[in-house]
């Protein structure tokens, strides 16, 4: 056995997906950037919402309403207070990380005009790209590209030079789903602020692996999506300072965001309500706040600190495979390895090790412009969740190698 610090049986006995299959097939489950799986107390939490619990919320004066709203807000003060945001109003439940950035370009249109700047970079994804740039198509504003070296690292002196009086915002990835650079995004804050400069990060690769404090952050906008951290699909977060929320307008509207209605005009409720609008996906954040529960009982220290540990033997043994080419060499990573190997495709090799029980992930990660200055049609990426083991990275590489051997 490997040593390891963290008790990863316990971790691993935690998640019902993780137990064996079949009797023949292994599973390892190497794409955890695009969705976790889920520990017992997170799916049971689910099950015992709607066994026991099920009502809509902020609606009814029956019991089982004041039940379900109870939990719904519960879940929101953990979620404040897991991120260290100044008030459970500045977090907002989304359908996940894509749709809290389009919620927010929404939101942001009033603050862009005619030759504005927005700021994003070369290693988005393009839920970070599209939103931005569809908006400043219809405002006629400057979408500005801080670029990276081949090394996946972002060059900050660069990003510097791209600010100017126009820029109105810079929204940029905490991690990167293709790279696994991790961005200083505490020095790019402090940058931008520097020129009074709001910045809105997206954490969806960062959340699941580093401690987030919003306050120390002190970025203006944060988002992530809840089930690539454990928690169930269709719910997210998207984060505001307070000051920000009180200047924007609803971004969709209807039930639940309002205060009183006549055919001439509304008066909308307090915050968060009023970017609610319908019913929410209740037991999603209940899901939320349950993963985030996991991650605390088992440590978000620990759970850098274990992944860490993956990253660094994963590139240690990828490395002497001499064919290969990890893409992103970034000083500080987390979460992600991507790698090519000359005339073979990605996703002939992600077939291949599928037929041995392996699940990556193949093709642009929803990353074509970085693909485009790499040259790449796509890569391979393995993502690393808590769970994980040096074990089965050892039984990866021998079925890569396998894999390799076969495809040349
Ligand atoms: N955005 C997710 C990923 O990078 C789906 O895999």
């Amino acid at each position: 056995m490997i040593k390891q610090g963290l008790d990863i049986s316990h971790i691993r006995n935690q998640f019902p997906f993780l137990k064996p299959h079949s009797d023949t097939k292994p599973l390892i489950y190497f794409d955890n950037g695009a969705t976790t799986q889920k520990p017992l107390r997170v799916i049971q939490g689910i099950v015992d919402y709607y066994t026991h619990n099920n009502a809509n919320i902020h609606r009814g004066v029956h019991t089982l309403s004041q039940k379900a709203t109870t939990l719904y807000d519960n879940a929101r003060k953990y979620v404040s207070t897991y991120l260290n945001a100044k008030h459970p109003h500045e977090i907002v439940f989304t359908k996940g990380t894509t749709d809290s950035i389009n919620f927010l370009a929404s939101c942001f249109a009033q603050y862009i005009s005619q030759g504005d700047e927005i700021i994003i970079s070369e290693m988005e994804h393009h839920s970070n790209i599209l939103p931005w740039q569809i908006l400043c198509k219809k405002k006629n504003a400057i979408l500005k590209i801080a670029p990276i070296n081949l090394q996946g690292d972002l060059l900050l002196d660069e990003l510097n030079k791209l600010i100017s009086p126009q820029t109105k915002l810079i929204s940029i990835t905490h991690v990167s789903n293709t790279l696994g650079t991790v961005n200083p995004v505490k020095d790019i804050v402090a940058l931008a602020h520097q020129h009074n400069i709001p910045v809105m990060i997206d954490g969806a690769q960062a959340a699941p692996h580093l401690k987030i404090d919003l306050q120390d952050l002190n970025a203006d906008f944060y988002c992530f999506s809840g089930h690539k951290m454990y928690a169930s699909t269709g719910i997210g977060v998207l984060y505001a300072k307070e000051k920000y929320w009180n200047s924007f307008e609803p971004y969709q509207t209807g039930g639940g965001t309002i205060k009183s209605v006549t055919f001439n005009e509304t008066l909308f409720a307090d915050l968060p309500h009023k970017f609610e609008a319908g019913t929410p996906h209740i037991e999603g954040a209940i899901s939320l706040a349950n993963a985030l529960k996991f991650i605390t009982d088992t440590g978000i220290d620990n759970i850098t600190r274990h992944e860490h540990e993956l990253i660094e033997y994963a590139t240690e043994k990828l490395s002497e495979i001499d064919t290969l080419t990890i893409i992103g060499r970034a000083k500080n990573k987390a979460g992600v390895i991507s790698f090519v190997i000359p005339n073979t495709h990605p996703f002939d090799i992600g077939t291949l090790l599928d037929k041995q029980g392996i699940a990556v992930r193949t093709g642009h990660h929803c990353t074509q412009p970085l693909m485009q200055k790499y040259n790449l049609p796509g890569t391979v990426r393995i993502s690393f969740a808590v769970y994980n083991t040096l074990e089965e990275i050892d039984y990866f590489i021998s079925a890569l190698k396998k894999t390799i051997k076969m495809l040349q």
